[in-house]
């Protein structure tokens, strides 16, 4: 099993990690990728990656954390981007539900713009997060296409909308919420995302899955998000494990 998006880099998780990765090889998930939200997280992303065997990295901007981005850090994002076990840019894209501006919409969008050329050029995947943007993600994604494949990370759109986007290659992360007693719409979307685009993640350490949710989240958890996915969708948790597995593989080429 694979764990296709957390932040092991996060303070609440960085001097645990060892243990956090040894729990998540024992409970089955065999990679993990760590993702950075700027240059210093995306810098200890990259230093995991290269200091345990199971980790992988993903760096960028994540768009609540634009303050200190400019054309230099983006270099040095593109210098990390090039080494070893680095295997996407992410997590980059739009959030307009805590941003609500115009000019913080049009800004959050240069930067995503720039990113999406710089995965373009290094032949990479991206890591998307979309909060209340979807249109304007999807809008941005019509006018600048990504060449290497996406995925739109802890998916939170309508299933009309996600079968848009797969139409234009996403894959989609599922992750906590699909087991939270009183959602609705992201279990329609696991039920209805086609079969060779569903992607499994747990955003550690938020959004721990039921019954440790408002806990601190760890990688270990993929399973019991799988259980649920298997089960909304009517199949064994190995189906949905090898489901997973094989799109992860496709997408972030390991
Ligand atoms: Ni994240």
């Amino acid at each position: 099993m694979i764990d296709t998006h957390c932040h092991l880099n996060d303070e609440q998780l960085l001097t645990t990690a060892s243990q956090s990765i040894e729990a998540a090889i024992a409970n089955g998930v065999s990679k993990i990728i760590c993702i950075g939200w700027d240059l210093e997280s995306s810098k200890t992303a990259v230093e995991l990656a290269h200091k345990y065997d199971a980790v992988f990295a993903a760096v960028g901007f994540h768009p609540e954390n634009l303050e200190n981005i400019s054309e230099d850090a983006l270099l040095e994002i593109e210098k990390l981007a090039k080494e070893d076990k680095v295997v996407a840019i992410g997590e980059i894209g739009l959030d307009y539900h805590w941003f609500k501006e115009e000019s913080e919409h049009a800004n959050q969008k240069i930067w995503f713009i720039k990113q999406i050329e710089l995965a373009n050029k290094l032949g990479l995947p991206v890591s998307i997060h979309a909060r209340d943007a979807s249109q304007d993600t999807y809008d941005l994604l019509v006018e600048h296409p990504i060449e290497n494949g996406f995925v739109l990370h802890c998916y939170s759109g309508s299933p009309e909308m996600m079968e848009r986007f797969a139409k234009i290659g996403a894959y989609f992360g599922f992750d906590g919420p699909v087991t939270f007693k009183n959602s609705i719409t992201p279990k329609e979307c696991v039920k209805a995302c086609r079969e060779d685009r569903l992607i499994v993640e747990t955003d550690s350490p938020y959004m721990a899955p039921t019954p440790f949710r408002g806990k601190v989240n760890e990688p270990k958890y993929i399973p019991v998000i799988l259980e649920k996915i298997a089960e909304i969708r009517g199949i064994s948790l190995k189906e949905a494990s090898d489901i997973t597995d094989r799109n992860a593989h496709e997408l972030f080429k390991f």
